[in-house]
């Protein structure tokens, strides 16, 4: 009689320890820069990597370059994406949620820069700022929102930078929107974090990509109008110091894989150095003490300095 135990096979014991669940990340403007960085670094740590962007054959190739992931891989998914359009980010939230139901993480790291004194600035580029920014990244977050809120978990990244902390010349629109980025992800965490979703404001420091260069922005600057003295020394020093501090995209890319490890309901963190500097100096110094700062930083004249200069000719 064979033995009654060989005909059993092992209790089977019901594992503790569930598979580790795959989480999803939606990165807006993942075609270069931080959001290529950070889609290729999010997928090597495991992610499930939903690219947006608005070219996604040359995108989704520089991602698969990257990462060595094959054509059709279910990790790494492009959707189309233009952010100043309402019917491609509703499309892409369609596609997006297909893909993967709700993502876990949802990166608003798309955005577009601008030079120019407020003067200099038309209205459309403040109007294409705000769509890209915000109009667009609000619209997309709405229809997300529903699908996370029923997860009852999930973490919403807003990339700001250091012009959001403190408005900079020459940079107003920018400035503008990603103050009112921060804004905007101060009042959604307390709408949010009922339901388990958490809103992180990413104060981002200077990195070697192409909207810190004369090619990646929209040039708005008069060289020979009346801000021509401050366009002088600013362009300079700008430059000088923006080459000293830019970083590998990699290594922000690095810094939002830890922020989305984050279970508070808000957090604003810096990445980078020179962005947690100025959140130090932010927080030390005056708001009239800053303006100085800034003002001798980046060589603009004296207040009343070009008072006489400014007439119109007409
Ligand atoms: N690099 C820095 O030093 C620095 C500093 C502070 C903050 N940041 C912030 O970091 C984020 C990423 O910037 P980056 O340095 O990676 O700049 P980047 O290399 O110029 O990349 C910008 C990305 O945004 C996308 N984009 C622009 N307009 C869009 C639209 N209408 N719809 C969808 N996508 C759009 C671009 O897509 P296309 O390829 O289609 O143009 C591109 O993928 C931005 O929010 C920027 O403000 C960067």
């Amino acid at each position: 009689m064979a033995d009654v135990r060989s005909s059993f096979s092992a209790p089977r014991v019901r594992s503790s320890v569930s598979a580790p669940r795959v989480r999803s990340a939606v990165i807006t403007g993942a075609s270069r820069g931080l959001g290529l960085a950070s889609a290729a670094r999010l997928y090597r740590d495991g992610w499930h990597v939903v690219a947006a962007m608005r070219s996604v054959d040359s995108g989704m190739k520089a991602l698969r370059e990257l990462t060595g992931a094959r054509e059709g891989d279910p990790r790494l998914i492009g959707t189309p994406l233009d952010l100043t359009d309402a019917a491609s980010v509703t499309a892409a939230a369609k596609t997006i949620t297909e893909a993967v139901g709700a993502p876990y993480a949802l990166v608003h790291n798309a955005g577009i820069s601008a030079a120019g004194m407020v003067e200099e600035t038309p209205a459309d580029l403040w109007e294409r700022m705000f769509a890209t920014s915000i109009f667009g990244p609000v619209l997309l977050t709405k229809e997300l929102l529903p699908s996370m809120r029923a997860a009852g978990t999930g973490r919403i990244v807003l990339v700001s930078s250091q012009g959001g902390v403190r408005g900079m010349p020459a940079t107003a629109p920018y400035s503008a929107v990603k103050g009112a980025l921060e804004r905007w992800g101060e009042s959604m965490a307390g709408e949010v974090a009922p339901f388990g979703i958490g809103v992180t404001v990413v104060v981002t420091g200077t990195y070697d990509t192409e909207i810190i260069t004369d090619a990646g922005t929209t040039d708005c600057r008069d060289l020979d109008g009346p801000y021509a003295r401050h366009h002088r020394t600013m362009d300079k020093r700008g430059r000088a110091a923006m080459r000293m501090a830019a970083r590998s995209p990699d290594k922000f890319a690095a810094g939002l894989a830890k922020a989305l490890e984050s279970s508070k309901p808000f957090v604003k963190t810096a990445i980078g150095p020179d962005a947690r500097m100025l959140l130090i100096a932010n927080r030390v110094l005056p708001s009239a003490g800053l303006h100085q700062m800034t003002r001798l930083m980046l060589g603009i004249p004296r207040f009343g300095a070009l008072r006489g200069q400014g007439r119109s000719d007409g």
